[in-house]
């Protein structure tokens, strides 16, 4: 991993299934830049202009300026070799009260967007929700609010009218998990709450406004839908019956609930004994809604979670302890067998045959641009290990139809700002060039012989 001359990757696309897709995802906000073309403000500019919930207190407001660069990108995207551009559409780019008016500018933009993919013969993946909420809809209590799933309704009929008729598939959520515990109970993320009361309802809502975007999108002839779901793989940290027990829970928290709620139409028991309490009221009313089929599951995985208990006697009553794998940038473990374990688990218990796609994977390492060049082999490797668990799930009849990697471009990496680097190609935050990586070059080998 020293060697400084270009690595490859093991596999290349012949390893894979005909008509397997592999691709690259980016998101509105941590890409386009906030404050050009109209775009509203979302919870993402007023939680990052809150001191201390943003690293230097970074935001979105310029980030990669793909709003104006996004023909070099969508080129940097083709001439990968890749097939398809995972990207997400901004709900106050094309609505920046929320509801009401749309804004002509944003609209325009991702037509232009979708139009240059196909130009390019990239197949566009949609994503409605990564995360950058319309600060009045916030107002209204965001996630919180019941309402939010008739406003995301709303919201996805005026985008995919304009659209819809072009992409390969839409998806509505990015990540349930992070719209909701990360964001409402860990406050990590926007709006930065740690209630349980705001947690329950938010984990609720968020699977309410994918089920009632879902049905909006198939009254509009819409097909090829579905859900982005994130994934950690919970180890206990010894043998004791406590820590199986957090492990057990945290597995419920983050994998199991937001599954259950789609494919079995009910949440966990373990997790419904915390958050039982302060669920709104009839909730099991929404379970039809929240369950309406889906074409597909995306699983975005990176990492494993080491999980103890933490004595509190407080629900979840559990905590992360640092596990003794290596790590990326991000402080995170690097397992992939977990992929290989939620691809074939999910397949097993809850999708039974439904295609899914790698949406994420990737790793953040602190990558500089010296002689024109940035030459990342720890990301190489990182994609190599990943991709034959890929495979290996694929060679037990796991029905995975492609694999996408976060991310295009370096890009600001939420809470923690610009330092974090998960992109195949290097972007200079002072003057925005963009350099492809050794990565970049490396998928581009793997992959240049489309058959
Ligand atoms: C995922 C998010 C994505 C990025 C990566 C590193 O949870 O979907 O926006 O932050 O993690």
């Amino acid at each position: 991993m020293s060697d400084r001359k270009p690595m490859d990757l093991d596999l290349a696309r012949a390893d894979f299934p005909p008509g397997f897709v592999f691709g690259a995802a980016t998101s509105g906000y941590q890409i386009e830049g906030r404050r050009f073309g109209g775009c509203g403000l979302s919870h993402w500019d007023t939680f990052a202009a809150t001191p201390g919930n943003t690293v230097r207190g970074e935001d979105g407001a310029t980030a990669c300026d793909h709003y104006h660069r996004w023909r070099e990108d969508l080129d940097l995207v083709r001439d990968a070799g890749l097939d398809c551009y995972r990207f997400s559409i901004s709900w106050s780019r094309v609505l920046p009260e929320g509801r009401g008016a749309p804004n002509p500018a944003g609209l325009d933009f991702y037509e232009r967007l979708v139009d240059g993919m196909l130009e390019r013969g990239l197949q566009p993946f949609a994503t409605l929700y990564h995360w950058d909420l319309p600060v009045p809809l916030a107002d209204l209590g965001g996630w919180r609010n019941r309402d939010v799933a008739d406003w995301f309704a709303d919201y996805t009929e005026v985008i995919m009218k304009r659209i819809g008729d072009r992409l390969e598939t839409a998806a509505t959520i990015n990540e349930p998990w992070c719209v909701s515990w990360l964001s409402h109970f860990l406050g990590e993320h926007a709006p930065g709450l740690r209630d349980i009361r705001a947690t329950a309802r938010s984990m609720h809502h968020v699977l309410l406004a994918h089920g009632r975007a879902t049905q909006a999108m198939r009254s509009l002839g819409m097909k090829n839908l579905g859900l982005v779901t994130n994934f950690e793989y919970a180890s206990p940290a010894d043998d004791s019956p406590e820590a199986a027990r957090a492990a057990r829970l945290y597995d419920g928290i983050y994998n199991r609930w937001f599954l259950g709620g789609v494919f079995d139409k009910a949440y966990p028991q373990d997790v419904l004994e915390g958050l039982g309490p302060h669920m709104p009221e009839g909730y099991e009313q929404d379970f039809d809604i929240i369950g309406t089929p889906v074409d597909w599951l995306g699983i975005n995985y990176y990492t494993r979670k080491v999980i103890a208990p933490d004595g509190s006697g407080q629900f979840p009553a559990l905590k992360e302890v640092e596990g003794p794998l290596p790590k990326t940038q991000m402080n995170w473990e690097i397992f992939p067998e977990g992929l290989h374990h939620f691809i074939t688990w999910t397949h097993r218990r809850y999708t039974k045959g439904l295609p899914i796609y790698v949406t994420e994977n990737g790793m953040a390492s602190p990558d500089t641009l010296s002689d024109g060049r940035v030459d990342d082999p720890a990301r190489i490797e990182y994609l190599n290990r990943h991709l034959k668990e890929v495979r290996r799930a694929i060679d037990e009849g796991a029905p995975v139809k492609g694999y996408i990697v976060w991310s295009l471009l370096d890009n600001y990496e939420w809470s923690l700002g610009y330092e974090k680097r998960f992109g195949l190609v290097h972007v200079d935050f002072d003057t925005l060039e963009r350099t492809p990586k050794a990565s970049w070059h490396a998928l581009g080998r793997a992959l240049k012989d489309k058959g």
